[in-house]
């Protein structure tokens, strides 16, 4: 095996010369990356989700740097109109636009869905990015836990509704953010909703994480005969405001360690940018390179339980994306 990947699943293996800058570090160099803002995104649409903090924003920016046009999806307006202001002033590129969504609420997401559609001539790429970690449990406008609710079911109908305009282009790609604490955690299908037992939100968040990460997967092998690719992608540990709101500890033991928030999105940007990502489909990526679903044997997803869950967010969304495959 060449000694470069030796070295970088060396570091992998040990999780966190991995996750931290001490990864992107020795991975830019072992690698020799190509500066991902030189790769050119000119004339491509990007949707991005929870573009108004961390990851979200700095993605934003990097994507109008790169001439795409992106199209902002925020919850909150005020705050998306000021990114929108920062990243025109910022970059001089004026094709960036809001619209508004609550990813928890599902009318909310088929709404804005249905908008994109009607509004935009073409989408190249969709960012999975919104989400966060709660502390305690909370129910969404649809009666479902506020984490499933924002970082599955949501992004599961955006999907499903932005497909026919992914699959127009001959290129698109759909990028999900998941995180390395989906390692942690195994699938709960008994218990999706997180109410059967005591409420641990980072438990919660892994479980949803490691959903995206199932649902990327089978999006990937029912687009596979079509232009569409579907990867998901974690950052590692990058200081945003998310980490230090929800990991107080965790942000202050690492703090120098974590990653800044434009090494956390160096693979996405990747993702959607280079040729290479067009390839293959239904990975999951690190720093450039595809990784391991799992590192522990318990939490492996069988075919069965990734069609029990794409069957449960079937039922619990009511979109049928099986139907149009
Ligand atoms: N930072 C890390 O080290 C790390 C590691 C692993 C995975 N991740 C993942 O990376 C993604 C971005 O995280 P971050 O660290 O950048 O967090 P962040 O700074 O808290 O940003 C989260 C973004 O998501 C938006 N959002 C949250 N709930 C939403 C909802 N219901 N509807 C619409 N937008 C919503 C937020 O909007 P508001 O501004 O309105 O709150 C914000 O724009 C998340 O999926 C997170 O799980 C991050």
């Amino acid at each position: 095996m060449d000694l470069r990947r030796a070295v970088d699943d060396l570091a992998e293996t040990l999780v966190v010369p991995s996750f931290t800058r001490l990864g992107y570090d020795l991975r830019s160099k072992l690698f020799d990356w190509e500066p991902v803002e030189q790769m050119p995104m000119r004339g491509r649409v990007v949707a991005v989700t929870g573009p108004t903090s961390g990851l979200g924003q700095i993605a934003a920016m990097s994507f109008a740097r790169m001439g795409a046009e992106v199209l902002l999806l925020a919850r909150n307006a005020a705050k998306a109109e000021r990114v929108r202001a920062q990243i025109v002033e910022g970059t001089g590129n004026a094709g960036v636009r809001v619209y508004r969504v609550d990813m928890s609420d599902l009318s909310s997401v088929r709404r804005v869905a249905e908008e994109i559609r009607a509004s935009e001539p073409s989408l190249d790429v969709l960012i999975n990015n919104a989400g966060s970690l709660l502390v305690r449990r909370a129910v969404s406008v649809d009666g479902h836990e506020m984490t499933l609710a924002t970082m599955v079911l949501g992004p599961f109908v955006l999907t499903d509704g932005l497909i026919p305009l992914l699959r127009d282009g001959a290129d698109g790609r759909i990028i999900t953010v998941t995180s390395g604490g989906q390692y942690a955690q195994a699938l709960d299908l008994d218990d999706l909703q997180s109410a059967a037992q005591p409420y641990v939100g980072s438990a919660v968040y892994a479980r949803a994480k490691r959903a995206q990460v199932v649902l990327t997967r089978v999006w990937a092998s029912m687009l596979r005969d079509t232009s569409v690719v579907a990867h998901a992608m974690h950052p590692g540990w990058a200081d945003t405001p998310g980490i230090e709101a929800s990991l107080p500890r965790f942000h202050t033991v690492l703090g120098p360690l974590l990653r800044t928030p434009e090494q956390g999105v160096d693979t996405l940007l990747w993702l959607a940018a280079a040729p290479e990502a067009a390839r293959s489909t239904g990975r999951l990526w690190l720093d450039r390179r595809p990784r391991k679903f799992d590192r522990l044997a318990r939490t492996r997803v069988s075919p069965v339980q990734a069609r029990r869950l794409w069957n449960a967010c079937e039922h619990l969304t009511g979109v049928s994306p099986t139907r149009q495959a």
